[in-house]
């Protein structure tokens, strides 16, 4: 099944006109050429009328994210990542810019997008900028696109009307502590009724709607793409960072924008380190190599771990745990309906785990906290640890399913990963198009 997905291999990269296309390939605005991605219209509009549902009468205040200052920062990847609160009543990755939401009653919400004046000679630099114009207007769907410098009259009028302006929404978080807008509404608001908009924002993204699930479609089926890739190049001996490096490779060839989370790649000894991301051991024969790897599309993450034997072959006892691993995370699977919790799901899986163990531990069993020392899952979205956690699974959320063993002494670690999207009925695998069985496994290494 897996085939189905354009992988690029190594013969195509190095045959790049018989190459697939790629799954991410670039949607382009005209123009924006190469800078901006068409924007889900309808999906905007609608996530803003329910928040206009959820806060009645009022404001919200929204700023977008800015560049940062990547010699300061010393950054890993991007200098720019738009903030999710702006992106999901947006999806615009432009810099700078603010959100201000009026709602007058049942009815009526007035949104008006306020955007930094373009600069060609900045542009020099930056490339091309949304502005204040119609391509604006055009490209968001939002028909009041302003200058910047009007936002402050804006704000002046609701903190001049102070409560009797009805409450205003402001993202209270770490990514918001520096905005000057904010702080002066919040600390000499002249009386303004100031709230934090993000506990609201947050349960709104906890269901994802067809066009959040669509981009972590996407995200996922890129992120298969990488470990495939890496599972064919696999050979004992290569180092940590030359299977990291076919697995990125294969996620931006893909059109990834960025990676999701920092890859981890432990072989040996490291596979049973949960957080693993040095990448730098050489691995050798007979070591089960884990994979904890995922791309961001379209503001969206992926999560998935795939485990396998660098040299293509699960030992007995390799795939002995592999399989009890594989046995918890289908019994979670299965009890996937909707109404439960993913701390009962995890419950699921470590039930079948102890139920299954025999002596494969030793005197415990392997769901010991010794052994699976983590929790079975969590949503994503926006964030790979996305919001959510607690609530009673929904149809449209979607959850990583990861339980793992890891026996420190033998250095042995097995982790496997998948995203599900919650139906009515219980759960879609999302990235079982990368091998999950060991039989799958070792098919597609055998192949290399
Ligand atoms: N990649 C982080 C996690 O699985 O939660
Ligand atoms: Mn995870
Ligand atoms: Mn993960």
């Amino acid at each position: 099944m897996f085939l189905a997905i354009p992988l690029v291999s190594l013969a195509a990269q190095s045959a790049a006109r018989t190459a697939p296309t790629p799954i991410g390939a670039y949607d382009v605005v005209p123009e924006l050429p190469g800078m901006g991605r068409p924007v889900d219209i309808a999906a905007t509009a609608a996530r803003r009328r329910a928040l206009l549902q959820r806060i009645g009468r009022g404001a919200a205040l929204i700023p977008a994210a800015h560049e940062r200052n990547i010699e300061r920062d010393y950054v890993q990847d991007n200098d720019f990542r738009q903030d999710n609160t702006f992106y999901y009543f947006t999806e615009l990755e432009t810099q700078d810019a603010w959100l201000l939401l009026t709602a007058r009653g049942p009815d009526s919400l007035e949104t008006v997008l306020f955007l930094p004046p373009r600069t060609p000679s900045q542009e020099r630099w930056t490339g091309l900028r949304l502005g204040p114009d119609s391509v604006a207007v055009r490209l968001s769907g939002i028909t009041t696109v302003l200058p910047l410098d009007s936002l402050d009259s804006r704000l002046l009028r609701i903190r001049v009307a102070g409560a009797r302006g009805g409450p205003v929404y402001v993202p209270l978080g770490p990514a918001t502590r520096e905005e000057r807008r904010i702080s002066d509404l919040a600390f000499s608001g002249g009386g303004a009724d100031v709230r934090n908009l993000l506990p609201i924002v947050d349960s709104m993204r906890v269901v994802k709607d067809a066009d959040e699930i669509a981009r972590l479609r996407r995200a996922v089926n890129i992120s298969v793409a990488g470990h495939i890739a890496a599972m064919r190049v696999a050979r004992p001996g290569m180092y940590e960072y030359e299977l990291e490096a076919t697995l990125e490779d294969g996620f931006r060839r893909n059109g990834a924008d960025r990676l999701g989370y920092p890859s981890i790649v432990g072989s040996g000894p490291n596979s049973t380190t949960l957080h693993y991301d040095v990448n730098r051991r050489r691995t050798e024969n007979g070591d089960l190599v884990v994979i904890d790897a995922a791309a961001e599309w379209g503001q969206y993450t992926a999560d998935v771990t795939r485990t396998f034997p660098v040299n293509g072959k699960f030992s007995p006892r390799q795939k002995a745990i592999y399989d009890l691993v594989l046995g918890a995370q289908q019994a979670a699977f299965d009890a996937i309906r909707p109404g439960i919790t993913m701390r009962e799901l995890d419950g699921v899986a470590r039930a079948y785990m102890r139920a299954h163990s025999g002596t494969l531990c030793g005197e415990r069993t392997c769901d010991d906290r010794e052994y699976f020392n983590h929790g079975l899952g969590h949503p994503i979205g926006m964030d790979v640890h996305d919001v959510g956690f607690t609530r009673p699974l929904e149809p449209g959320m979607v959850v990583t399913l990861e339980p793992g063993i890891y026996l420190q002494a033998e250095k042995l670690g097995v982790r496997i990963e998948d995203d599900v999207l919650v139906t009515a009925k219980g759960g879609e695998w999302l990235s079982d198009a990368a091998p999950r069985t060991t039989e799958a496994i070792e098919r597609v290494m055998s192949h290399r």
